[in-house]
């Protein structure tokens, strides 16, 4: 994300990660933009036993060490992700790794999970504890772990009594092998193992990708309510790639977020939202870049909602932009609340 729309165009010009490091330094240098306003009451959310002044969140990614939770909260999101955190630090794939598609409004990444580990994420949550807003965690596994659940279980234990919510990220498509956790019988096992990791109640919810089978999404469905996941996050990036085909990038390996994510992703979430009955919480990402996405996500079932490739265009204006506009759809169709819009297209 570029805080500075005069720099922006020598912004676009810098590699697209060391644009992102640039960032998160200035946002470390609290260089953020001014002070927040109050959020409008009806944009305000009680989910997963927390209380949310709005549904907009950054999505897991973006500042995956906990360096910048706290600026990403003073600029008007309602919730930050922080991670994925996986237990030991991790280089993550070479470079170049992160590929921006500007006529597409869109980013592809095979970052793999470059992180600092554990310990660094926690150190930095730990630091700030007395700080209120909701962050939560998104924890993952390791490339070269012998043992992927365990690396998830771990997380848990690290990050109990620090984390707000807990996201089980098995949906990157960087790491070899992940998405196969999403498969029935290592989902039941994966979600037995993980709630079980837990001492106390913090909710613990479901990444999952957007490339999954109408029989894929009616198991995760079913486990998800069967075990007791307290929502899903709806969804990841995608390995498809549409009608991409202009761009040098195109046809670049990983994961595609922004603009061509946001079709695909709204009708997956549509789909988790009619196969749970509307009875989890669900967090809606995936392309959504102005009011009216937002809108639509919350009527496909969507209580909460991350973005964050739009940001990387847009600038961190987009957040008061997005709340506004998103207020203004509810109240243009008479709905008093965000929270009485949730499925409303869900038949
Ligand atoms: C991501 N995303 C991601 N998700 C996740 O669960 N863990 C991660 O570490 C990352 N890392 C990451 C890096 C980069 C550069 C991007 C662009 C994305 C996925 C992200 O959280 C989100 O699900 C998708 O990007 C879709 O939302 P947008 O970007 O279309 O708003």
């Amino acid at each position: 994300m570029d805080l500075f729309p005069l720099a922006r165009p020598l912004i676009g010009l810098l590699d697209p990660e060391t644009a992102h490091g640039l960032t998160l330094q200035a946002l470390r240098m609290g260089l953020g933009p001014r002070p927040r306003a109050a959020d409008p009451a009806l944009l305000a959310v009680d989910v997963l036993g927390l209380h949310f002044e709005n549904p907009l969140g950054i999505a897991a990614g973006f500042d995956k060490n906990g360096e910048v939770p706290d600026a990403m909260l003073a600029m008007g999101m309602g919730f930050a992700e922080v991670g994925t955190v996986t237990p030991l630090p991790q280089a993550g794939n070479p470079r170049p790794r992160i590929f921006r598609l500007p006529a597409h409004r869109a980013v592809i990444n095979r970052l793999g999970f470059n992180n600092q580990g554990h310990a660094a994420l926690k150190r930095r949550l730990e630091a700030r504890r007395a700080r209120p807003g909701i962050i939560g965690v998104n924890i993952g596994a390791n490339k070269d772990s012998a043992d992927r659940i365990a690396d998830y279980e771990a997380g848990i234990r690290a990050f109990e009594g620090l984390a707000s919510y807990f996201t089980v990220n098995i949906s990157s498509p960087n790491t070899p092998g992940l998405r196969a956790l999403q498969n029935r019988a290592e989902l039941e096992t994966l979600v037995a193992r993980v709630l079980a990791a837990r001492k106390g109640n913090t909710p613990v919810l479901l990444k999952i990708a957007p490339d999954l089978g109408p029989d894929e999404l009616a198991d995760i469905a079913e486990v998800a309510l069967a075990q007791g996941l307290d929502g899903l996050i709806v969804s990841n990036t995608t390995i498809a790639r549409g009608d991409l085909v202009s761009g040098v990038h195109a046809q670049e390996t990983g994961g595609l977020s922004g603009a061509p994510l946001l079709a695909m992703s709204t009708a997956v979430l549509a789909d988790i939202y009619r196969l749970t009955g509307g009875r989890l919480p669900l967090i809606g990402v995936g392309g959504i870049s102005n009011g009216r996405d937002a809108y639509m996500k919350i009527r496909a079932g969507a209580s909460l909602l991350q973005l964050y490739s739009a940001l990387t265009y847009e600038g961190p204006g987009l957040i008061a932009r997005i709340k506004r506009e998103l207020a203004a759809c509810l109240e243009a169709d008479g709905f008093a609340h965000l929270t009485d819009a949730v499925g409303a297209d869900v038949t």
